[in-house]
């Protein structure tokens, strides 16, 4: 009698626990890039990323592979649009929606979209005086089909001007304008805004002024004072400098996922070693599972390690060992992602 009691227990506390987990949206998210000729087939990987308990997935563009291996398997998806596709889908509301019925309406009922982004990185210049179109006009187009997805950017941590201590974050004078308005819609709307931030890019550019243990979250001492706010790793950092920069230009509602972070495990010698690759991203997941920033300690960030395999046709060097796995699907190294 005891024992079936406990086994109840247990398994309303198994319900309890996978409820919690899928209606809070906690959970590590992985970048899904594509740019190799010899990856595992779509269906073959999701099925893995499930087995691993990977909440959500991001894609740079739609790819109907991954979209159709992706239904009814519970992964949440940023889907991503090609930068060259912006002034399209700002200028032609035909476009557009042509667009959201090719790419998300067949899905959509099967697929739990996060997200929709338009453009990666987008740069500031002339592409960047459409993204605030872009977006509207991909918000308009996705709720006309009935559908209720945020529309968003992806903008890189280069784009701020300053970013140090992080309460000086500030976007650049280029993108401040462009800046302001979208962060206006998103705050607006309850969107975020996706920002790409990699320690391991600031750390091997200026060796000299960043400790090692604080670009890879394992510091156990305070780096950067910041008024009342203590730093221990560049992450948290990178993060609040972006909730700096949109506070000061009215965008201090708006939520920053991560949409990008990780550390290459090959291609620039003692700065890219498999141990450091790996110590950077477990702590990165194990930090965002647990807490949020100095600025927001209550607020984890929502988190996406780049990337889930080596991709052999991006550049040689560090671009090509950003993996978790290898094409044959055995791990580079292990991250618990729990
Ligand atoms: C958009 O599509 C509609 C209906 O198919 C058509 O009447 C209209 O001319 C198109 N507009 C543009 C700008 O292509
Ligand atoms: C952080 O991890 C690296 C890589 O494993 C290690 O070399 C370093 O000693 C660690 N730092 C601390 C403070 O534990």
């Amino acid at each position: 009698m005891v024992a079936k009691t406990l086994k109840v227990v247990n398994i309303l506390i198994h319900v309890f626990i996978y409820f919690y987990k899928f209606s809070d949206g906690g959970g590590i998210g992985l970048n899904y890039g594509l740019v190799a000729d010899n990856l595992p087939s779509p269906p073959q990987v999701i099925s893995m990323l499930k087995s691993r308990n990977v909440a959500r997935i991001r894609l740079f563009e739609p790819n109907h592979d991954v979209l159709n291996a992706l239904q009814n398997s519970g992964i949440e998806l940023i889907l991503g649009t090609l930068n060259a596709d912006i002034p399209n889908i700002a200028n032609d509301i035909n476009f557009t929606k042509n667009w959201v019925q090719t790419n998300v309406v067949p899905y959509a009922p099967t697929v739990k979209f996060r997200c929709i982004s338009i453009g990666n990185e987008v740069n500031p210049g002339d592409l960047t005086t459409y993204m605030l179109p872009a977006i509207m006009n991909l918000n308009q187009a996705v709720k006309s089909f009935g559908y209720s997805i945020p529309v968003t950017t992806t903008i890189g941590v280069y784009l701020l001007a300053s970013s140090y201590p992080p309460s000086n974050g500030d976007f650049s004078e280029a993108s401040k304008p462009v800046m302001q308005r979208v962060a206006g819609f998103l705050g607006r709307n309850g969107y975020p805004l996706l920002v790409t931030a990699y320690p391991y890019f600031a750390y091997a550019s200026d060796t000299g002024e960043i400790p090692l243990s604080y670009a890879l979250l394992n510091s156990t001492e305070v780096v950067v004072r910041d008024g009342d706010l203590r730093y221990m790793n560049l992450f948290d950092a990178m993060v609040d400098a972006v909730y700096s920069a949109l506070e000061k230009v009215g965008g201090g509602s708006v939520e920053v996922v991560i949409c990008e972070s990780g550390w290459p495990s090959k291609g620039n010698g003692d700065f890219t070693t498999i141990d450091l690759a790996r110590t950077y991203n477990q702590h990165l997941v194990t930090h965002v599972l647990k807490s949020g920033t100095r600025k927001k300690p209550g607020k984890n960030v929502e988190t996406y390690v780049f990337a889930i395999f080596n991709e052999d046709r991006k550049s040689a060097g560090v671009e090509q060992n950003f993996g978790l796995y290898y094409p044959d699907m055995t791990e580079v190294y292990h991250v618990n992602f729990n």
